[in-house]
């Protein structure tokens, strides 16, 4: 194997369409240009993954995700360790699993000498963030492999993926909550839900699907006030699918009343990170890490993206 070999894989953001994206409605999500890194270099005993971050290092699925992405690439097993060093806060929904997933694979096929195309790193990427996450959309993993830009997104087999030609770059601030969340639990409890009254939910998905549109109309246009309506608008349909909680509703506000245009969770939602987009991102970041909320201010574009966290 060529040792030491590097891969990184890029965290996400959705900006629209979240929950419903799983119910086949579009969604639009941007790369961010914070990561994860992983380095591969020569080890004894069997194959085994250290990270910078506890959560991470006692968590039991890494032997899982280092075991097949070892088998799909057809190395062997032993003799190597992968160090991760993350930029991403996990658990707050900016795709760390996926990133995780996507940079261990390239940093294996670049150990391996072998060149994966685009389309293999998403389906293996999406493959490998199945052991953290059940039966995701396949937005994480898109996102993790595209790494860089602004792109709609429709679940399939194969997904639709459509980079974003954006008239500029989208001024972002993401902003955590403190409140822990889970996913899975936000899935599958909408799941149970929809089941129960699938009618009364497709209708607020294909509001949120309308939702997603406009805001990509208006993306495309550099019509931040636009966009920002429409993230007022996708939250307001995230609380009717019941998939957002007050500290989160809370936290938007603050944003909007520090000059953001609009606010909305994102990801799963019920906690983690809120989005907004804003003028002056700077700005909205300096109000709200001046009362110990911490930011990442992110300009994304069409295939090219910047951005730091405070
Ligand atoms: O919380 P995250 O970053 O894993 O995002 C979840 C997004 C959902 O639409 C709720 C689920 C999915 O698989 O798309």
């Amino acid at each position: 194997m060529n040792l030491p070999a590097h891969g990184r894989g890029a965290g996400k953001v959705i900006l629209l369409g979240e929950h419903a994206v799983v119910y086949g409605r579009p969604a639009l999500a941007a790369s961010l240009p914070l990561g994860l890194v992983a380095e591969v270099g020569a080890g004894s005993g069997a194959a085994r993954l250290e990270s910078d971050h506890a959560q991470l290092d006692t968590d039991p699925r890494l032997a899982a995700l280092v075991a097949e992405a070892l088998a799909i690439l057809d190395l062997p097993a032993r003799e190597v360790v992968i160090r991760v060093r993350s930029e991403l806060e996990p658990g707050v929904g900016l795709g760390s699993s996926a990133a995780l997933c996507v940079a261990v694979l390239r940093a294996l096929a670049s150990a391996g000498s072998r060149i994966l195309s685009r389309e293999e790193e998403f389906r293996f990427g999406r493959r490998l963030e199945a052991i953290f996450h059940g039966h995701p959309s396949g937005i994480d993993p898109a996102a993790a492999a595209l790494g860089g830009g602004c792109f709609r997104f429709l679940r399939g087999d194969p997904p639709t993926i459509a980079p974003l030609r954006l008239a500029r770059a989208l001024p972002l601030v993401v902003a955590m909550s403190t409140r822990p969340r889970s996913t899975g639990a936000a899935v599958t409890g909408l799941r149970a839900r929809w089941e129960a009254d699938p009618t009364r939910y497709e209708r607020v998905f294909d509001d949120v699907a309308s939702v997603v549109e406009e805001g990509i109309y208006a993306a495309e246009r550099g019509d931040l006030e636009g966009l920002g309506r429409a993230f007022d608008r996708n939250q307001a349909l995230l609380e009717t699918l019941g998939v957002s909680v007050p500290e989160v509703e809370e936290l938007a506000e603050r944003a909007r009343r520090a000059g953001a245009l609009g606010a909305k969770l994102t990801g799963g939602g019920a906690g983690g990170a809120v989005v907004a987009v804003a003028a002056e991102p700077d700005a909205v970041a300096r109000v709200l890490a001046a009362s110990g909320v911490r930011t990442i201010v992110a300009r994304v574009g069409a295939d090219a993206a910047e951005g730091r966290a405070a």
